[in-house]
């Protein structure tokens, strides 16, 4: 209290918030160009729907979702119109047979007071109504809302713009994939990686190894995160399971399909296999040795054995995953295989000399190359981890390269298609979002929203032609630390959005101020009201940070529209009992002394930022 007494606050008006005048109309990802003109189209229940394909998917998709919003929701077939009396005032007009050509996946945007046009084929109309759902602002009376004229033209950097999901360490149902999938969508992804088998867990239903979920689906226990940071060895004595029958793939499949996602199923092999292994031994080298679904994390020390035997199931296996999944990839892992059994092994010691491979890392080449031919024998390719590199990369896959870049520029560099996907980067979303120690439990690193948004994927290193084989850039949310659904949201939002931005907006267009101030605050209010628990940014002016002098400016913007700061400067906690930050402030802090500036974000749905910590010291005596 004596501090508090000798402090000093001034108050400024001046220069309060951020300008609203945003190039990119608060578009996530930044469009390839957006221009504001004056004026605003109303949608109102009047509005009508002018379509030239009224069964497209993505025309569906938006009259769902007008519907669902309470807006204009009336579909017309424009060709049943006698083009001389078609009035297109006050209605949107989505026109997939338009003439003249756009970039792939592209699309035209025109908003003007009479009506809004939409020109875009296949994913390029989904992401142009994406765009337009993104400028409504709705009223709060029902049934009305208003679009901000303007001509926006855009399409993406790259063709491929992931994001993965680990459902074995931690099953998510249906239900939540679905939710996964629609933010997904909204941010212009295109490819879902659904890691749909591990160690811990086999979570996807083979109808002709029926154990494989019977027994691979279900674990006894599973080990209690950490203590203190430091990795226990204590269990939960709890029996953990689940998997996705087929009908269930059907169902996610088609509803990816209809927001034009691609799903990547992957089949971890040779290694991250305990949970097939335990449910058929016959795939192991050693069929007489007891395995079990894994409760710890880490990697086992087991692989798939490189024999006819698991060859005939995998190919099996992987044929009944090809009927389920039409897309041309498949995942088949490849990452950390520890070879120890293949080592233990003399099947794998007489293969060696016989195939005249080098040593167990061409084993692991070996084993890859034939799962490769079986699947490019089904008119498909494969995605593998950028260990497949190791032992000579099999002739037409594509690699996932994780550990950092350089598995990803050997590949290209050998003409190979490759997704940067790297740790490094940002791109792994199961590292911490910032270095307090408010932060949930993950596995370790740090991977702030800023880090996330800098990645670029393609590495100045290559050639130009080398560079055309980055196809696009991926997040990956392991889940060993992540047991809800909570808290995958939590951990994918914001920083979602930041690789969305990175997989689509051109490089020269990227802007963080930009992105993290102007845009994201309108796109997690929006995350907000659809239900998300993403995380709440600590206001931009508030990160922890350590100063000295006597007088110091604090300038807050909220990070997500709507929330409101509270603060103190008497080292409590902040909470909502505290004052309000609601203009820049000037704190004098008297010689000698030091003041903490603490302050805490809270959204209209009481979301709860960290505590942030500045921290003033007036060194002078
Ligand atoms: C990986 O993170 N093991 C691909």
């Amino acid at each position: 209290m004596k501090n508090l007494l000798l402090v000093f606050i001034l108050t400024v008006s001046t220069g309060a918030f951020a300008q609203k005048s945003d190039p990119n109309m608060g578009i996530v990802p930044a469009p390839v160009s957006a221009k504001r003109e004056s004026g605003e189209f109303k949608l109102t229940p009047e509005t009508i729907i002018f379509v030239d394909s009224p069964d497209n998917k993505a025309v569906v998709f938006f009259s769902n979702y007008l519907k669902k919003a309470g807006l204009a929701s009336s579909v017309t077939d424009i060709n049943t119109i006698d083009k001389n009396h078609r009035n297109l005032k006050n209605s949107i007009v989505l026109s997939l047979n338009f003439k003249g050509k756009l970039p792939a996946e592209g699309y035209e945007l025109h908003v003007t007071p009479n009506n809004i046009t939409i020109n875009g084929r296949y994913s390029g109309m989904f992401y142009g109504i994406q765009t337009l759902i993104q400028l409504i602002q709705k009223s709060k009376s029902p049934g009305y809302a208003i679009v901000p004229c303007a001509t926006i033209k855009d399409y993406p950097r790259f063709g491929y713009r992931g994001m993965h999901l680990d459902v074995s360490r931690h099953f998510f149902d249906v239900d939540f994939i679905k939710k996964y999938l629609d933010v997904m969508a909204a941010y212009k992804l295109n490819n879902f990686h659904w890691h749909l088998t591990d160690d811990q867990g086999w979570r996807i239903e083979i109808k002709k190894y029926p154990k494989l979920t019977e027994i691979g689906s279900q674990r006894a226990q599973t080990k209690i995160g950490r203590v203190h940071g430091v990795d226990s060895d204590l269990y939960d004595n709890t029996p953990y399971g689940g998997f996705y029958t087929q009908e269930q793939i059907a169902e996610v499949v088609a509803y990816a399909t209809d927001r034009y996602i691609n799903i990547v199923p992957e089949i971890e092999m040779p290694g991250h296999s305990m949970a097939a292994l335990a449910a058929y031994p016959e795939m192991s080298c050693d069929p007489a040795k007891e395995y079990k679904v894994f409760e710890n994390w880490g990697d086992s020390k087991e692989a798939f054995c490189p024999n006819d035997v698991t060859f005939k199931m995998l190919h099996e296996i992987l044929y009944e995953v090809m009927e389920l999944f039409p897309g041309k990839y498949i995942h088949i892992g490849g990452d950390e295989v520890n070879k120890d059994a293949w080592k233990k092994s003399d099947f794998c010691r007489q293969l060696i000399v016989d195939q005249s491979l080098r040593d167990e890392n061409g084993l692991q080449s070996y084993f890859i190359s034939n799962i490769e031919k079986f699947v490019n024998s089904q008119g498909r390719s494969i995605i593998g981890w950028d260990e497949i590199l190791e032992g000579g990369l099999a002739p037409n896959a594509t690699v996932m390269s994780w550990r950092g870049e350089a598995g990803g520029i050997a590949a290209a560099q050998m003409g190979h298609d490759v997704i940067m996907t790297p740790g490094s980067g940002g791109l792994y979303f199961d590292h911490a979002q910032s270095k307090s120690t408010q932060e949930p439990l993950s596995i370790g690193g740090n991977a702030p929203l800023s880090k996330t948004y800098a990645y670029d994927p393609v590495p100045s290193s290559l050639s130009k032609d080398q560079q055309q084989h980055i196809i696009g850039v991926q997040a990956n949310l392991w889940t060993e630390y992540i047991a809800t659904p909570d808290k995958v949201e939590y951990m994918l939002l914001p920083r979602m959005l930041a690789m969305a931005e990175t997989g689509w907006t051109q490089q020269a267009g990227k802007d963080y101020k930009n992105f993290s101030m102007q845009r994201l605050p309108h796109q997690l209010a929006r995350l907000e009201e659809e239900g998300y628990n993403y995380r709440v940014p600590v206001p931009e002016g508030a990160k922890d940070t350590t100063l000295t002098g006597n007088k110091f400016n604090i300038d807050l913007t909220p990070s997500v529209e709507g929330a409101k700061i509270h603060y103190t400067i008497d080292g409590f906690t902040p909470r909502e009992t505290d004052l309000e930050y609601t203009t820049p402030l000037q704190i004098t802090v008297p010689s000698g002394k030091h003041i903490d500036f603490q302050a805490i974000e809270i959204t209209p749905a009481g979301k709860r930022s960290i505590v942030s910590d500045i921290k003033m010291a007036n060194d002078s005596k």
